[in-house]
């Protein structure tokens, strides 16, 4: 599959007015494509750190920067793409088996993270090579 397909940028609308901003981020294929079943975040985190280094079977996810900046490049296996995450109205949507390091965190950076599916950790890919060989299987 494309990457293209796998991951793609989406844009909030901001309700926000004179009092401020307020984006609101609705599931259920609303403003992202899932029924959100889980809710992280990472903060304090600097730029000497890769997170992610994985790729889910099971779960979509989106990454949202509410404060600050972040890095993800995302991998399908044949396609890799930075994307730098730096607005609150910006999410970005990765579908299963999309190998992700989030990565040049700003010092203020909250990463806000909606999944489709509770934590399981038998449904990771912790292993690039792995990953590879599943990619190839599918
Ligand atoms: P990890 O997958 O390394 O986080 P990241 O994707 O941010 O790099 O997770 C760190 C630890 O936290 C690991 O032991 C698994 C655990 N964890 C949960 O128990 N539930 C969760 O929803 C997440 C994201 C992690």
């Amino acid at each position: 599959m494309k990457l293209s397909e796998q991951v793609k940028i989406l844009e909030f609308f901001d309700l926000g007015d004179e009092r401020g901003n307020l984006v609101v981020v609705e599931g259920s294929g609303y403003d992202i494509p899932f029924d959100i079943k889980r809710v992280f975040y990472i903060y304090g985190s600097d730029n000497s750190v890769v997170r992610g280094q994985h790729a889910n079977r099971k779960t979509e996810f989106v990454m949202i920067n509410v404060s600050g900046r972040s890095k993800v490049k995302v991998d399908n296996g044949w396609e890799q793409k930075v994307i730098e995450l730096n607005k609150p109205r910006m999410g970005l949507y990765m579908s299963t088996m999309v190998w992700k390091d989030m990565f040049d965190f700003s010092e203020d950076s909250v990463l806000l993270v909606l999944a489709s599916e509770h934590y399981d950790a038998e449904e990771y890919i912790r292993n690039h090579d792995d990953f590879m060989r599943e990619i190839a299987k599918a």
